[in-house]
């Protein structure tokens, strides 16, 4: 699917070809023409909620960190962004039959040389947590066909993902593809395993995925996570953070 990109005051609006209505949409989006039904989650690095517009439902998702960490800043002068990647590779992946995506409509950036704000608008899908050991039977399904597509999701956790009548649904990824990708694989892997469900239903990801913990990526991605688990490296992160939390831009 071809995906075009309009301008629309000082805003690009990147919606799929022959899709009046979703420029449409766009631009509502950028007219405030919309109400906030619901906050779902007001971060500093992320902003999530249920808005209605033209009588219709969507999730709107502003990315913040990319526009707040200068490191991250300065790299959207070369990248995409966090919006319209998400964008391309979720209606990618969906042509790739992972129909349990939560679709990706639009998605609208401010940019002059680097992104100065973004939006994501997405599908309201309705629904519950997870709960049961089935449930993440499911997760580990959807995962392998995810990754059979040479695709990681990067935040590989239960919240995640949404129970609806029509089975799962999996959110927050970009979906992407690329280099190291046996490793960013297990590292899905190993990060599910640190799940609050997966911990408390004693659930076994490894041995479920099945996996062969053999393979170099795997000792590779199990270091990188061990080695991001030390106290050291929490007690600067926290620091980190408490420095954010001051006003410092770190
Ligand atoms: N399309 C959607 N339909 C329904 N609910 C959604 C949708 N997208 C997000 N949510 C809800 O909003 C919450 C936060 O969304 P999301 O995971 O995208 O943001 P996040 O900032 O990455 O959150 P977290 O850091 O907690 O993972 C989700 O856990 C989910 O409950
Ligand atoms: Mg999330």
């Amino acid at each position: 699917m071809k995906i075009l990109c309009s301008k629309y005051q000082e805003w690009n609006i990147y919606y799929p070809e022959n899709d009046k209505i979703t420029l449409e949409l766009g631009k509502n989006i950028i007219d405030s023409n919309y109400s906030v039904i619901k906050i779902l989650k007001e971060g500093k690095r992320n902003y999530v909620a249920i808005i209605s517009t033209n009588g219709k439902k969507y999730i709107l998702k502003e990315f913040r960190s990319e526009i707040i960490i200068p490191q991250r800043k300065i790299q959207t002068y070369f990248k995409r962004g966090e919006a319209l990647t998400t964008l391309k590779n979720g209606l990618e992946s969906i042509e790739e039959d992972v129909f349990e995506l939560v679709r990706p409509i639009a998605a609208i950036v401010k940019r002059k040389k680097t992104i100065e704000k973004s939006y994501l608008i997405m599908e309201y899908v309705l629904g519950q947590k997870l709960q049961t050991t089935k449930d993440i039977d499911e997760v580990i399904r959807i995962t392998k066909k995810i990754h059979k597509l040479k695709r990681y999701h990067g935040d590989l956790n239960t919240s995640n993902f949404i129970k609806t009548s029509n089975g799962l649904k999996v959110l927050d990824t970009q979906m992407k593809k690329g280099m190291f990708f046996s490793f960013k694989k297990y590292y899905d892997i190993l990060t599910l395993k640190e799940d609050l469900l997966v911990i408390n239903l004693k659930y076994n990801v490894e041995e479920n995925y099945k996996i062969n913990k053999f393979r170099l990526s795997f000792v590779l991605a199990f270091l990188i996570k061990r080695l991001k688990k030390l106290k050291i490296i929490n007690i600067m992160r926290k620091y980190k953070k408490d420095l954010r939390e001051k006003g410092w831009k770190i």
